[in-house]
C-alpha cells in the first residue's frame, strides 16, 4: 500500500518511458528481421519485457547497450533500467535465422498486446508452432476479435471457449490475404491482422470502424514495408523479410497523460515534460481537455521513426464539464479512467459515453473507477458504455484499490493529490506494467508520497 498526500502543485521538467505501444510493435517487426531493429528508449514496463520473453522463445537475438552498461545480451530482461531516459535502454532484437518453435508455452502475462500481436505474426510463419497464454486477467479478455479474421485468412488457431480465450495454440502457415472489417475500433486487431499479412498470400486489408492508433502503419512505412493507407482502409503487401533501422521511441503520451492531470487539477502547477509522442491518433484527451479549459502548450516539434515528438506545457486550470463522443474514444481509450478524474475536478457534468470497450482491458474499467472515485466522495454513476460525473467535488482521502489494473492505479493515485487527507492506495506495483518509475517520479515532483507498511481499516 503506498500513501498520497495532497499537494498544492506540481513544477519541474520531467521524461517519460518509451511509448508502450511503438515499444512492442519494434520488438515485433525486429522478429522478421535479419539485420535488425535497434531502438532506443524502449519501454521500461513489464508489458513490453513480456513481448521480448516471448520473442527470445521465439529465437530471436536481443541484445541491450546503453552508455554505462555497455552492450550486454538480454538474457535477463531487467538489465533495463526504469529510471532511463533518452538513448538508453536500447535494444536490438533481430532473428538471423528465422523463428523457431519455443520449447514452452509463451506467456504473454498481463499484456493484451503481446498475445495478440504474437497470434498474428505466428500465424504467418510456416509451421511455426506455438501456444500462448497469460494471466488471469488476460485469460478473460477476449481473442475471437483477433483470432476470427485470423482464422478467416486460414490460420490454424484453436484454444479456450472456441478460439476465444487463452490458451490458444496456433500452427502458422501462408495465409490468404483478402479484406477484413473490423468489429471494434481495435489498433490490436488491426494489427494483428497486417502483421499476418505480411507473410500472405497476396494484399491483405483491414477497414476499421473508426481511427486508432496507426502505429503499425507508421513504422512500416519507415522502415520501407509497402503499405498504402486510405482513411479507414489499411492494405499491407507480401513482404516476408523486413529491412533493419534505428531510431529513439519517443515518450509514451499515456504516461504522460497522468502528469498532464495532475498538473491542471492541481493548483499552483507548471510542468515540461519532454519528448513525448504526439501522434494525433493517441492525444485526443488533450483534445478534451483543451473543450474544458486547459492551459497548455505543445513545443519544439520533432520526428523519431516517423513518429511526432513534442514537449507538452502544462500549468494549472479551472475546467468545466464536456461531452465526450464515441467517435472520439479510440484516441484515448487508455486515458478515460484519467479523464474520469479530472471530470470530478471540473464545474459541472462531464459524461463518457461509447467507451464500452473499457470493460475488457486490464480490469472493468468503468467500475473500477466508478467504485475507486465514489469512495472518495466523487459524484459519479456508472452506465453501461461510460460514466456520469458532476463536478467539482473536494475529494476526500481514505482507503482504495487498483484492482491490479496500472492504469487505475496510477489515475487513483492524481486524484489523491487532490484530496483533502491522504489517500492509501492498495495493489500499487501494478504500475509496473506500464510505468516503474511512476512513484519516483511522483516523489521528484511532490517529495510527498511514503510507502507504509500495512495501514489497519
Ligand atoms: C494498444 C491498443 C489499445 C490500447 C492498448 C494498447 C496497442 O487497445 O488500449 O493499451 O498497442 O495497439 P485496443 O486496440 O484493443 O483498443
Amino acid at each position: 500500500m503506498i500513501e498520497i498526500r495532497p499537494v498544492n502543485g506540481i513544477r519541474g521538467e520531467i521524461n517519460v518511458p518509451g511509448d508502450k505501444s511503438i515499444s512492442h510493435r519494434a520488438a515485433i517487426l525486429g522478429a522478421l528481421s535479419k539485420e535488425g531493429i535497434t531502438v532506443g528508449n524502449f519501454s521500461t514496463g513489464e508489458d513490453c519485457k513480456t513481448t521480448l520473453t516471448c520473442l527470445k522463445a521465439l529465437g530471436c537475438e536481443i541484445t541491450k547497450s546503453d552508455y554505462k552498461s555497455g552492450e550486454k545480451d538480454l538474457t535477463d530482461l531487467d538489465h533495463l533500467r526504469s529510471d532511463a531516459v533518452g538513448f538508453e535502454n536500447k535494444v536490438t532484437i533481430k532473428a538471423p535465422k528465422g523463428l523457431r518453435e519455443p520449447k514452452n508455452i509463451l506467456d504473454a502475462g498481463n499484456s493484451g498486446t503481446t498475445a495478440r500481436l504474437l497470434l498474428g505474426l505466428i500465424s504467418g510463419i510456416p509451421n511455426l508452432f506455438a501456444v500462448i497464454d497469460g494471466d488471469e486477467s488476460l485469460k478473460g479478455r477476449p481473442m475471437g476479435r483477433v483470432t476470427g479474421p485470423l482464422i478467416s485468412m486460414g490460420a490454424k488457431i484453436d484454444g479456450r471457449d472456441f478460439g476465444n480465450r487463452l490458451p490458444l495454440s496456433v500452427r502458422g502457415k501462408k495465409l490468404n490475404g483478402g479484406t477484413h472489417v473490423l468489429q471494434v475500433a481495435s489498433a490490436q486487431v488491426k494489427t494483428a491482422i497486417l502483421l499476418a499479412g505480411l507473410n500472405g498470400q497476396g494484399p491483405t486489408t483491414a477497414i476499421e470502424p473508426n481511427t486508432t492508433r496507426d502505429h503499425t502503419e507508421i513504422m512500416l512505412e519507415h522502415l520501407g514495408v509497402p503499405i498504402s493507407k486510405c482513411g479507414l482502409k489499411t492494405t499491407v503487401y507480401p513482404t516476408s523479410l523486413i529491412n533493419g533501422g534505428s531510431w529513439t521511441i519517443p515518450g509514451d503520451f499515456s504516461s504522460a497523460a497522468f502528469w498532464i492531470v495532475a498538473a491542471a487539477i492541481t493548483r499552483e502547477s507548471e510542468l515540461q515534460i519532454k519528448n513525448v509522442n504526439v501522434n494525433p491518433t493517441r492525444t485526443g484527451l488533450l483534445n478534451v481537455l483543451k473543450r474544458m479549459g486547459l492551459i497548455y502548450s505543445i513545443e519544439d516539434e520533432t520526428l523519431s521513426g516517423g513518429e511526432k515528438t513534442a514537449t507538452i506545457v502544462v500549468k494549472s486550470s479551472s475546467l468545466e464539464g464536456t461531452k465526450v463522443m464515441p467517435e472520439e474514444i479510440p484516441s484515448l481509450i487508455d486515458e478515460l479512467p484519467l479523464l474520469a478524474v479530472a471530470a470530478t475536478q471540473a464545474e459541472g457534468i462531464t459524461e463518457v459515453t461509447g467507451a464500452e470497450e473499457l470493460r475488457v482491458k486490464e480490469s472493468d474499467r468503468i467500475h473500477a473507477m466508478a467504485v475507486g472515485l465514489k469512495k472518495l466522495g466523487a459524484q459519479i454513476k456508472e452506465t453501461k458504455d461510460g460514466w456520469i460525473i458532476k463536478g467539482k467535488t473536494a475529494l476526500a482521502g481514505g482507503k482504495t484499490r487498483s484492482y491490479g489494473d496500472h492504469r487505475v492505479a496510477m489515475a487513483l493515485a492524481v486524484a489523491g493529490l487532490v484530496a483533502t487527507s491522504p489517500l492509501y492506495l492498495e495493489g500499487e506495483n501494478c504500475v509496473r506494467i506500464s510505468y516503474p518509475g511512476f512513484f519516483e517520479t511522483l516523489r521528484k515532483l511532490t517529495q510527498n508520497t511514503k510507502a507504509k507498511e500495512r495501514i489497519q481499516s
